[in-house]
């Protein structure tokens, strides 16, 4: 079993990349191996809202369109945990996040505790890199779309460039504290 990262800004050396490593490093560390998605890299366009409001996602729980979702998609179903790191955009969660999330909860909520996402540990991270402002209202993004899919509310960590370091330590320990705990329930 592993924990899946899905990451979600262009730069690779940034405060979000920053991010990811410290809970690469938390997981490890708690005895759990992850990997990552790149979603800027994943080649996941929007929701299209087909027919009437509703495609294949209601019912088959698959996305009927077709592109670089699905192989996201099969990743995630197979993760022990899931880890949300989003740059903060204008308060929410960056574009490929939420092209992503939003397809993702359609083919998950729709099937509720029958999900394989539900009662998964989930862990989301908002990296405000600019003003620092909006950092809430992108968690309470993430806070909406895990009780959508049933999954349990592992952390959400807020953090901006003044909170950094002391962030990146508390993103670590966290990290850690999950694998443990996924661990116990293996
Ligand atoms: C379109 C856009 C919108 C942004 N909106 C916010 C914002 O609402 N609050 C904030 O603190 N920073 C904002 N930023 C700055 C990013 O959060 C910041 O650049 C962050 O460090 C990006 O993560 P990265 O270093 O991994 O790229 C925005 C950046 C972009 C490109």
């Amino acid at each position: 079993m592993h924990a899946l990262i899905l990451s979600s800004s262009p730069n690779t050396d940034g405060l979000t990349a920053a991010c990811v490593d410290a809970v690469r490093d938390g997981l490890s560390a708690g005895g759990l191996g992850s990997s990552e998605v790149r979603l800027t890299e994943a080649n996941i366009g929007v929701c299209r809202q087909c027919d009437d409001g509703w495609g294949t996602c209601r019912d088959d729980h698959v996305c009927q369109v077709v592109d670089g979702f699905q192989s996201v998609h099969a990743r995630v179903r197979d993760a022990a945990a899931l880890i949300l790191v989003t740059p903060v955009y204008w308060g929410d969660l960056s574009e490929s996040a939420k092209a992503f999330a939003d397809r993702l909860r359609r083919c998950e909520a729709t099937q509720g505790d029958h999900s394989p996402l539900a009662g998964r540990w989930f862990m989301g991270i908002a990296a405000a890199g600019g003003s620092g402002g909006g950092q809430i209202s992108c968690l309470e993004q993430m806070e909406r779309l895990v009780g959508h899919m049933h999954m349990k509310r592992w952390d959400l960590v807020p953090l901006c460039r003044w909170t950094r370091e002391a962030k990146l330590q508390v993103i670590h320990a966290s990290a850690r504290a999950l694998a443990q705990a996924a661990d116990g329930e293996i």
